[in-house]
């Protein structure tokens, strides 16, 4: 039987995982030597999460850091049982309402010791959980390289092999640019839209994303981070901006279907692609605009199945570049790990 603090561990480094707006929405029941994580979506942003994608992505994400540190902390083989494909969503999809309170996936330590590949990997993508962050500055120190696409690629898959990362070419970066721009203004006059974003902003001590992590606008306009500038709080007010890299690198993941269990892959598959990238060294970025409307998402499986053939679903978009001197924005907080242990 686990030892319960080893496991109260391997949660709390989980939580260094990425989630929309810094919501946290994960909970986790210890049940002996299993772990069951569930969405709770009371508090769950709805305006930029229309279908429950970010909600399911973000649990999709801790599940990703909760296995390497699992396997860290046990040295044993983790069983992962993802269980959102069977779940029949009941209610309202926005924000992950109708997958809330039941479990989505079930990671039990087996009997079995991980083999070397499974440590090596728990050491060097598990050992960048903390060190992972998310940036909206520029990555003006180089892109990535063509052995660091493929590490990046590599780490991708992991235990479910449904998605798959690519390189955007140049013609699709041009597109996902052009419409990720042009979903950005769209948001610009949705009232809801802009009040749900600043109530991120600072949201409470331990979620939201600090001010001083959002970052100047591009001030040529080709990089359309995500705007939490338009908000009085934001330094759009101010006039402020910078200079962005001039030929964004970005990584698009994909798979062939839309389903919850691809949304829950979607982010599972971020996550491991931000952790491997980070212990290579690179800046993150993550343009999801784009994604968050009907058309939008459409046009943007549409350029990406045309620019790599074939029918793709994207399911996220990163922006990757070598930072030209070591980013030192703060990072987000995170709930004490004793209010998200269920
Ligand atoms: C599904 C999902 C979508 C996200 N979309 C965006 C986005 O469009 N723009 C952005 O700047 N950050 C985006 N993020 C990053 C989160 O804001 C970030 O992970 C969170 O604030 C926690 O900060 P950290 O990643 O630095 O730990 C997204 C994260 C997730 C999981």
């Amino acid at each position: 039987m686990a030892d319960r603090d080893q496991l109260v561990a391997a949660i709390e480094e989980a939580t260094y995982a990425s989630s929309i707006h810094n919501a946290q929405p994960w909970r986790f029941e210890i049940l002996g030597d299993s772990i069951a994580v569930s969405l709770d979506a009371d508090e769950t942003p709805r305006t930029v999460d229309p279908v429950g994608r970010w909600a399911l992505a973000s649990i999709g994400a801790v599940v990703a850091n909760l296995e390497l540190a699992l396997v860290a902390a046990t040295g044993q083989e983790i069983a992962t049982e993802v269980r959102v494909g069977d779940l029949v969503p009941e209610g309202e999809l926005a924000g992950g309402a109708a997958y809330a309170g039941r479990p989505l996936a079930v990671l039990t330590i087996t009997d079995v010791p991980a083999d070397d590949e499974r440590r090596a990997e728990a050491a060097s993508l598990g050992g960048a959980i903390r060190e992972r962050f998310t940036t909206r500055e520029p990555l003006t120190g180089g892109a990535p390289t063509q052995v660091e696409w493929a590490q990046i690629a590599a780490a991708v898959p992991g235990s479910q092999g449904v998605m798959a990362a690519h390189e955007a070419p140049e013609s699709l970066v041009r597109a996902l640019l052009r419409l990720t721009a042009a979903a950005e203004l769209e948001r610009q006059d949705d009232a809801d839209y802009l009040e749900e974003v600043e109530a991120w902003i600072e949201r409470t001590e331990s979620t939201g994303i600090p001010a001083e992590a959002v970052g100047l606008p591009d001030a040529e306009g080709r990089i359309p981070t995500r705007d939490f500038n338009q908000t009085p709080m934001g330094s759009a007010a101010t006039g402020e901006a910078t200079f962005f890299e001039h030929d964004p690198a970005l990584l698009v993941l994909t798979s062939g279907s839309d389903a919850p269990l691809d949304q829950f892959l979607g982010g599972y598959a971020m996550q491991r692609a931000m952790l491997a990238a980070t212990a290579i060294g690179l800046g993150i970025g993550v343009l999801g605009q784009a994604l968050e409307e009907v058309d939008s998402r459409a046009a943007v499986d549409a350029a990406a199945g045309e620019a790599l053939g074939g029918d793709v679903v994207v399911h996220q978009i990163l922006r990757l570049g070598h930072p030209a001197s070591p980013l030192t924005h703060p990072r987000t907080p995170r709930r004490p790990v004793a209010e998200v242990i269920l």
